[in-house]
């Protein structure tokens, strides 16, 4: 199928203001909607489409931009696409990261092929609640946690989880509404969960991992699924928050990463079993940090990202190139995956 001259939608989506900045200018508390906008996406989509749209022309297909703009308008175009396959790029709808599985499910509807998860996997990655509890069913390992209401005993949830946290709202990206909390001083985590619930209305407290940072881009599907070399992510004082993901050039990125072989084969097919677990298909990339114990380092895995970053200098590109896949052969390999059948 791959052989063949296809046209290949490039689907993506944009919103035209930011209101987050907006609605923190007029002292208003910004609505869940504009909670969900951010500024960093407008310019990574911009290169993820250009650079994949480039990829296929340049391999003689016949590649075109579908910008849903989050007007239903832009659906009943889509509905009209006569495009052999969808790349999926969206992440939100109109700026909604929470929508993004809404928009799998139209497409879904609409039977033309596309990449990445179905909507079962869409919805539950979303939610790192959902995917921590079945990560936890399946004896994945995933940090400790405990969900927070505002009148929990935020004290009593960090001696519960053995000392320093990480708070977190449920879905989320970028680390938005992150805080590390190094104390388990009540003021300290109540500001902590104020500033995760500005994202979010559920949010939780996971146990803080002080080990080495990873992630592990996976392709395929179910037991065809396989893990790329894994990558690690050494970033300045080891806190890779937004700066240092997005605009610092002091973050290093090892791939393959620098570990002991069993090791690294270990946590690759954690991260395979992790990905199945959830249903997920086409490509994703998981997140996961070292806990250093006394028998040896133990992975934790944090979550997993069903739409990652797609320009020539993401980490899913960065992880194929080390397995000898070039950019056009990623993309090709990704569409490869592209089905009808909804997964598990
Ligand atoms: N439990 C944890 N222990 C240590 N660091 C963490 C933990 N959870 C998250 N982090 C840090 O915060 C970053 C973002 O967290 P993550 O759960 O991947 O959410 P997202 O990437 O969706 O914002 C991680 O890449 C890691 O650097
Ligand atoms: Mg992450």
């Amino acid at each position: 199928m791959i052989g063949a001259k296809l046209k290949v939608a490039l689907l993506y989506d944009v919103w035209n203001e930011d209101p987050v900045a907006t609605a923190e200018k007029e002292d208003d508390p910004p609505t869940r909607k504009a909670r969900h906008k951010k500024t960093k996406k407008k310019r990574k989509e911009m290169t993820d489409r250009e650079e994949i749209f480039e990829a296929l022309a340049k391999l003689g297909h016949e590649p075109s931009y579908f910008e849903l703009d989050g007007r239903p308008q832009s659906l009943h175009s889509l509905s009209r696409c006569d495009a052999d396959l969808i790349f999926n790029l969206t992440e939100s709808f109109d700026g909604d990261d929470t929508k993004e599985m809404n928009v799998v499910a139209y497409v879904d509807l609409l039977g033309i092929p596309y990449t990445g998860s179905g909507v079962q996997a869409s919805a539950i990655a979303i939610d790192k609640l959902a995917t921590k509890r079945l990560w936890a069913w399946a004896a994945i390992p995933t940090p400790a946690w405990r969900e927070l209401e505002a009148d929990t005993d935020f004290g009593a949830v960090a001696a519960a989880l053995g000392g320093p946290v990480v708070v977190k709202p449920r879905s989320e990206g970028s680390t938005i509404g992150i805080t590390k909390v190094s104390s388990n001083a009540q003021g300290e985590m109540a500001g902590a969960y104020a500033e995760a619930s500005r994202y979010d209305t559920r949010v939780f407290a996971e146990e803080l991992v002080t080990g080495r940072e990873l992630t592990c881009a996976i392709l395929g599907h179910g037991g065809a699924a396989h893990a790329l070399p894994l990558v690690e992510i050494r970033a300045p004082q080891a806190n890779y928050d937004y700066h240092s993901k997005y605009f610092s050039d002091q973050t290093q990125y090892l791939c393959p990463a620098p570990l002991d072989a069993a090791l690294a084969q270990q946590i690759q097919s954690l991260c395979v079993k992790a990905y199945a677990a959830l249903g997920a298909r086409g490509w994703g990339r998981i997140d996961v940090m070292l806990k250093p114990q006394p028998g040896g380092d133990q992975p934790m895995l944090l979550e997993l990202n069903t739409s990652p970053g797609m320009t020539g200098h993401s980490l899913v590109p960065m992880a194929a190139r080390q397995a000898g896949m070039d950019f056009g052969d990623l993309v090709v390999r990704i569409l490869s995956e592209a089905t009808l059948e909804v997964g598990p």
